[in-house]
């Protein structure tokens, strides 16, 4: 089906406030303060985190090692005397995705398992709006992002001012927004979704055309698949955007056997060249599944090492585009999480019920 239309702020007209900075309230006082661990390289940090590294000793030299190794072995003994679980994205490096992450996933497995967690704190190790969906699942918890300033420019791209001018110029129109926004906006939508979801997301509402933001190109993706007609925000991922369609045509033309797979926050020129398009989950099952010979993941550069950890004989052909983000959170930030109960993610109690409806009705989904 056809777009029925893209907006951005301009078209709207009406006067939008500058878009709020994640709230964040400086270290509550949830709990002692820990000291911080010794961070020596010892023979003692080397036998206990063996078994870790052989989980990524393909994409970490073993001159590296060392200078991450005491920051793992801290983070998992303080994860226990916090009672913390560490929530990574898929897009976070190998040290944290493999060797401290207790659970990991696309967004909507984040969001599902968020809801299952049994732990005092959450520790999120993704970006601020991931943060966020944990929260307003997690209301009575203490959820810590390591660095609040890991934004997301889909997130930034829009505020919950902006539905209510859509709402206004299309009356009756159904609103979905994916998880990529903030509290704001998921309280003031009808359903949330992902990359994994979106279609069947927007089919769900059983209406004849959907107001979908704020990513254009997921927009896009969406309306290629459905009859539903999609009235779309001009929100984009800086991350998927920058891929070009030429630049795949290019990886074929050096190798006409290799696999190329694609993020649907991608550009539609993109997603035309791509064998496969999927969430980074769907993405990570199409290669554990097909194990092609050689392969390229037009996403975010670190969910090419993870799968590459796991997969050696796998050949990644990385483009390697790296989100800023994601990257803010470190190995030496989580430990000061733990240490310090930092971040916190605090969202005004009214918001967060409201949007946890919108989440809510996504995850209770049937599929
Ligand atoms: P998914 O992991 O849900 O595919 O989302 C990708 C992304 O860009 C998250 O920021
Ligand atoms: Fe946002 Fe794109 Fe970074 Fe994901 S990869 S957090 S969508 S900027």
């Amino acid at each position: 089906m056809p777009m029925a239309g893209i907006y951005g702020p301009e078209d709207l007209g009406g006067s939008l406030a500058a878009h709020p900075a994640p709230q964040s309230r400086q270290q509550q006082a949830h709990g002692r303060e820990l000291t911080m661990p010794s961070l020596e390289w010892t023979p003692e940090v080397e036998r206990a985190t063996a078994h870790l590294y052989e989980r990524v000793k393909n994409v970490i030299s073993p001159v590296e090692w060392p200078l991450m190794a005491p920051y793992v072995k801290a983070i998992n003994e303080l994860k226990v005397t916090r009672n913390a679980v560490i929530l990574a994205h898929n897009y976070q490096t190998p040290e944290i995705f493999h060797c401290v992450a207790d659970i990991v996933g696309d967004s909507l497995q984040l969001a599902i398992e968020a809801t299952k967690v049994k732990s005092d704190i959450i520790i999120q190790c993704g970006v601020h709006f991931m943060a966020e969906t944990s929260k307003i699942l997690n209301p009575n918890k203490t959820v810590l992002i390591p660095d609040s300033r890991a934004g997301c420019s889909l997130a930034a791209s829009i505020t919950g001012a902006d539905v209510r001018l859509l709402r206004e110029r299309f009356p009756g129109v159904p609103v979905v927004a994916y998880v990529n926004t903030s509290a704001d906006v998921k309280a003031e939508v009808d359903i949330c979704c992902t990359s994994s979801n979106a279609v069947q997301v927007v089919e769900s509402l059983n209406a004849p055309t959907v107001i979908f933001l704020p990513d254009q190109y997921l927009a896009r993706y969406v309306a290629s698949q459905t009859k539903v007609k999609i009235i779309a925000w001009k929100g984009a991922c800086e991350v998927h955007e920058r891929f070009t369609g030429d630049e795949l045509r290019a990886y074929r033309e050096a190798d006409p056997s290799v696999q190329i797979i694609a993020h649907p926050e991608c550009p539609p020129d993109v997603l035309a060249e791509a064998d496969f398009t999927g969430s980074t989950a769907h993405m990570i099952n199409w290669v554990r599944n097909k194990h092609p010979k050689r392969v390229v993941m037009i996403t975010e550069c670190s969910m090419a090492d993870n799968v590459q950890a796991e997969l050696p004989d796998v050949e990644m052909v990385r483009p390697c585009n790296l989100c800023p983000h994601m990257k803010r959170i470190t190995l030496a930030k989580i430990l000061d999480s733990l240490v310090y109960l930092r971040e916190e993610v605090v969202i005004d109690p009214m918001i967060a019920e409201k949007a946890r409806r919108s989440v809510e009705r996504m995850i209770n989904l049937k599929n």
